[in-house]
């Protein structure tokens, strides 16, 4: 099975972006931490970075047909995004919710999330080691809904 991992707007910068919030690995080194991991679920992994909207959308109606579940980061778009919340109902697999950074300690426009409305679980606030769990929890979905 193919995991989709969509990272959405400002998460290329990560490595240099506010490192006290975001810590000092760059989306490729989490790229690679998800990669081996996956590997040994038994996962393939297809990881994505954009800063528009419309590409997320796009990446998130095609997972429908190439993927069993989705880890998703969408930045800022969490908290704006309607588009965003439509394509994850639409898309029939389970889709994780992943932030580097505690949202519900930082500001108020941070706490609420339109892609929690159609994640199956939302993790945050652990780094880089919230996406392995979210790879971890889908496995087990996938599996859960194979037997
Ligand atoms: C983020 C949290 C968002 O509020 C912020 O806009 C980001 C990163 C995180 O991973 O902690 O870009 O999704």
């Amino acid at each position: 099975p193919i995991i989709s991992i969509i990272n959405g707007p400002n998460l290329n910068m990560l490595g240099t972006r506010q490192p006290e919030l975001y810590g000092t690995e760059s989306l490729a080194d989490i790229e690679a931490l998800c990669r081996a991991h996956a590997g040994g679920l038994g996962l393939a992994v297809e990881f994505r970075q954009s800063n528009h909207e419309g590409e997320l959308v796009t990446w998130i109606q095609e997972t429908r047909r190439r993927a069993a579940g989705i880890v998703i980061n969408a930045g800022a778009y969490t908290h704006t995004s309607v588009a965003l919340l439509d394509a994850l109902l639409a898309a029939e697999v389970p889709a994780i919710e992943v932030h580097l950074s505690n949202i519900h300690q930082r500001d108020s426009f941070r706490h609420h999330s339109y892609v929690a409305k159609a994640a199956k679980g939302m993790i945050c606030g652990l780094g880089s080691h919230g996406y392995i769990l979210a790879l971890d929890a889908l496995a087990r979905l996938i599996k859960g809904s194979s037997e």
